[in-house]
């Protein structure tokens, strides 16, 4: 077991991988106002848009308005603002929004390359190349996903190795963070140890970051084993908004509000308001007419509930 981190940085993707996947779609007001609650309570990080084809995600295609309604606050606040980038037409909308950063992401499984990006992971790799040449100049950082990490919808079982080479390829490429992403949420604590394990003989583990989504109520209990492994990033969704469009059956991330309350019980920190966070969680899941799925902002909600009652 490694030293524990003193201290973790939450990466928001609840207004992309939250959003590009809920059947009811919100206005570019919505998104806006759910970044800007996101940022009163404290987060720092938000990937707040996706600039990929609107055929294939139509919820995204509202990028532009959004980062243009964010940027002044987010400024304000040294928040930084960044967006999902699949090729250079992606690149382009994301300078001309003026992002701070950019995400570019790649597959573990051929399968999942193909059905979500329509090329294999070696023509992905060869697709960033000049998407990343071109972000470095424009003085953009990138960030990297590898997706299907602990399991592909239509393959089944992904080898570490094969998560390594792909993390590591970004990594050599440019890329100063790797984002581990279990797609499917199917990981358990001893598969994402391995994954980290194979990563982490290539890769810094300060460059690498954890990014569950919960489909089978794993994604808190990952967190806790990367934390055992020193990962020190953790993407979360508020609420536990959203999934990939192009993982069948696959719902929300872990919830921000759930990786907030474990780190802090763990007494590590994560600069950000419980309560001020839930809120946040509130406000989208009833913009988006569903129920949260942060375990925590519900319990919250409850012992609200309860108090309110003693003070009548
Ligand atoms: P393609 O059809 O092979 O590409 O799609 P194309 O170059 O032939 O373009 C098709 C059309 O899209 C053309 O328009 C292009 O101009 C347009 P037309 O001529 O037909 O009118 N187009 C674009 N428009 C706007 N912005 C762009 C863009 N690029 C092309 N950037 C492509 C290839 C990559 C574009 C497509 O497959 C795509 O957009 N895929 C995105 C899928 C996606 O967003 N998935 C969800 C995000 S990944 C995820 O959630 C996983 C993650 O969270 C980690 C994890 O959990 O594992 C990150
Ligand atoms: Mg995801």
């Amino acid at each position: 077991m490694n030293e524990l981190p003193k201290r973790v940085r939450i990466v928001e993707v609840g207004p992309r991988d939250g959003l590009q996947n809920e059947p009811s779609h919100v206005s570019a007001d919505v998104k806006a106002e759910l970044i800007e609650r996101l940022i009163d309570a404290g987060v720092r990080y938000v990937e707040a848009a996706s600039f990929v084809s609107p055929k294939w995600v139509p919820q995204m295609a509202d990028g532009a308005q959004v980062l243009e309604r964010v940027r002044d606050k987010a400024r304000a606040t040294r928040t930084t603002l960044a967006a999902l980038v699949p090729n250079m037409k992606g690149l382009d909308a994301a300078l001309a929004s003026h992002v701070d950063e950019i995400a570019v992401f790649a597959a573990a499984s051929e399968s999942f390359s193909q059905k979500n990006i329509n090329c294999s992971i070696d023509e992905s790799i060869a697709r960033f190349e000049p998407v990343i040449v071109a972000a470095r100049e424009a003085n953009v950082r990138i960030r990297g996903y590898v997706s299907c990490v602990l399991g592909c919808p239509f393959e089944g079982e992904i080898a570490p190795q094969a998560v390594a080479r792909v993390a590591k390829t970004l990594f050599d490429m440019g890329c100063y963070e790797i984002s581990l992403g279990d797609t499917i949420g199917a990981g358990t604590p001893r598969k994402t140890q391995a994954m980290l394990d194979a990563c982490i003989e290539h890769i810094p583990v300060d460059a690498l970051a954890g990014h569950f989504h919960d489909t089978w109520g794993m994604a808190a209990a990952n967190v806790h084993a990367a934390l055992q492994r020193g990962v020190a990033v953790f993407d979360g969704s508020v609420s536990g908004i959203g999934g990939c469009p192009y993982s069948p059956g696959a719902t929300g991330n872990a919830a921000t509000e759930d990786i907030v309350y474990l780190c802090e019980g763990m007494g590590i920190e994560t600069g950000i308001d419980l309560n001020g966070l839930a809120q946040a969680g509130a406000f989208i899941s009833t913009a988006l007419k569903r129920e949260t799925s942060s375990r925590v902002a519900r319990a919250l909600e409850a012992k609200r509930q309860r108090q309110e009652k003693q003070c009548i």
